[in-house]
């Protein structure tokens, strides 16, 4: 079946950019593009409280965005015209989305209700969900209470999780955020990079007796991954004396159970994945794994009914009030219309602080394409890059920028009615700065202000701040498991609302297995004695060598 038939579109072979929603934007664009956010605040006094949407616990503020009513109006004629609400049926129904892969995309089946049916290939993808997570529920309540213990019979205190990419970002992200919310006397640590320091820092100070290693990769052949797994394995045998210790002191998350089993994990501490979740949408399946042993079973079903509450959000509100749609259509309208480049996500919340990082995947990976599912090059813009930093940190360093450079960065801010540790006026003056920046960046500082506060008159063009830089606020009570899941599917249903508008494949990622094809072709060229002929450009030759050299000693 195609993406045609599934979605029950017209002819997508045309460019979006050529049909009549897109040029209709670009008409409408030409007028409104030196509005100013000032001019359309004065127009319209209750802006700030008519241009809001709720679900899930999250308040999202859009006012401040260089928008009218008939922008959304239009770019919601967009969404239709792509299909938007079939293509959210096409991925919830598990039909085949993902096209270059030939698989569904059904993260959402992994915080189903018990009892919803969603059959793939026959077999019932929720009741499959429910008995993993039950197993992996029995697994971290046995470390937790120390029913399972190391080989010597001490209990598992310290947990590293090795993976990379989607099996190391979202469980990172989602520890440091849930971290509050974390068994205590247990230590939690991540190693991702190939680069041996990430592993000595992260065992240095530990005793292999009460460790455990949870190796995540969907694949189970990811280089970086396998090299860490057996310095971990060569690490714990070392230290305990004993190759039996590796049953007791690993446990694996993958998709290739017997690539799993092979390196010498027992079966039973195997938690499977399905080929229908993409890496980068997997932190609430078994890559979750850390995230449930530091917070426990309980509190990682609370995140998993967040992420629920926005696909049924996602799932059933109309467009122009639905929370993923508008965050991914106003992305659409900076990059394609505006030409922004890039897009700020800037949380205020220490807890937040690996959320720029867990996004730059979950959107870089996801729609950094270039031709579209039928594989016709785009004609126009796709994923923005993502960036960010928790505030008020980015303020004392890139805001600058934000607020004078030449570029226009659309940015959102995230935070919360109230902080998860208390300490005099903290959590206000944080908040003051969030709401602060969005007005200074939504109106500026003019020179007309400048002057009247008596600027010396060469400074004026210095400081003046000429405003009009879009901003969205979301805002929730605390960050809570069910605060972050309802965040994570928010942005994830973002990054697909964009995806359809640009009718490409989301959840493939061919642009990175160029680099680990000439990598494995670069190795032996470093380690065979002697240096073999080389057959690259001059450029890639030359590196080698004095790489060689200098690891050598002979430079
Ligand atoms: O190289 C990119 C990638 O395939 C990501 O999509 C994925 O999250 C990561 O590598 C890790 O893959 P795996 O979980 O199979 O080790």
């Amino acid at each position: 079946m195609t993406l045609t038939q599934v979605a029950g579109l017209g002819d997508m072979r045309r460019s979006v950019a050529s049909g009549r929603a897109w040029q209709a934007l670009i008409g409408h664009h030409r007028k409104i593009a030196d509005l100013s956010l000032s001019e359309l605040f004065d127009e319209d006094p209750k802006r700030g409280e008519r241009l809001c949407a709720e679900a899930a616990g999250f308040y999202l503020d859009y006012s401040k965005n260089r928008i009218t009513d008939e922008t959304l109006t239009l770019l919601t004629d967009l969404a239709r015209s792509q299909g938007l609400s079939e293509r959210i049926a096409a991925m919830f129904r598990g039909d085949t989305i993902n096209t270059t892969e030939n698989r569904a995309a059904l993260h959402v089946a992994l915080r189903a209700p018990v009892g919803t049916h969603i059959e793939l290939d026959g077999r019932d993808v929720v009741a499959e969900v429910h008995d993993m997570l039950a197993r992996m529920a029995d697994f971290s309540e046995g470390v937790r209470t120390a029913r399972l213990r190391g080989h010597a019979g001490a209990p598992l205190r310290n947990v590293i999780n090795i993976g990379i990419g989607g099996s190391d970002l979202g469980p990172e992200m989602a520890y440091e955020a849930l971290r509050h919310y974390s068994q205590r006397d247990m230590r939690f640590r991540f190693v991702s990079n190939v680069d041996a320091t990430a592993f000595v820092e992260a065992t240095r100070d530990l005793q292999a007796s009460e460790t455990l290693f949870i190796v995540c990769s969907k694949t189970f052949k990811t280089q970086e991954t396998l090299e860490n797994a057996q310095a971990a394995r060569a690490w714990c045998v070392g230290q305990l004396g004993d190759e039996a210790a590796v049953a007791s002191h690993f446990a694996a998350v993958s998709s290739n159970v017997p690539g799993a089993i092979e390196f010498g994990i027992a079966q039973d501490r195997v938690f499977g994945l399905w080929d229908w979740v993409g890496g980068r949408y997997s932190m609430d399946s078994a890559i979750g794994l850390s995230l449930m042993l530091a917070i426990g079973p309980a509190q990682f079903e609370e995140m998993l009914s967040g992420f629920r509450a926005m696909d049924e959000h996602f799932q059933n509100a109309p467009l122009p009030a639905n929370l993923p749609v508008l965050m991914g259509l106003l992305a659409v309208w900076y990059a394609d219309f505006f030409g922004a480049q890039t897009h700020a996500v800037l949380p205020y919340d220490q807890y937040l602080v690996h959320l720029p990082a867990y996004l730059q995947q979950l959107t870089m990976e996801s729609n950094g394409k270039r031709v579209t599912q039928e594989g016709l090059e785009v004609d126009y813009a796709t994923a923005p890059i993502i960036w960010g930093e928790v505030g008020t940190n980015g303020q004392h360093s890139f805001y600058q920028l934000l607020h004078q450079g030449t570029t226009l960065i659309p940015c959102d801010f995230i935070g919360f009615g109230q902080g998860l540790n208390p300490l005099g006026r903290h959590h206000d003056i944080l908040m003051a700065n969030l709401i602060a920046q969005t007005e200074a960046l939504a109106f500026g500082k003019t020179e007309a202000e400048l002057r009247a506060e008596g600027s010396p008159a060469a400074l004026v063009p210095h400081r003046c701040l000429p405003g009009n830089r879009p901003s969205s606020t979301l805002l929730a009570q605390r960050l809570t498991p069910h605060t972050l899941g309802a965040l994570v599917a928010l942005y994830e249903h973002s990054v697909f609302t964009q995806g359809v508008i640009w009718n490409i494949d989301s959840f493939d990622q061919w642009g990175v297995e160029t680099g680990k094809v000439l990598a494995q072709r670069t190795l032996p060229e470093l380690e065979s004695k002697p240096m073999p002929e080389l057959h690259h450009d001059s450029s890639t030759n030359t590196l080698i060598r004095r790489y060689r050299a200098l690891r050598d000693g002979a430079v």
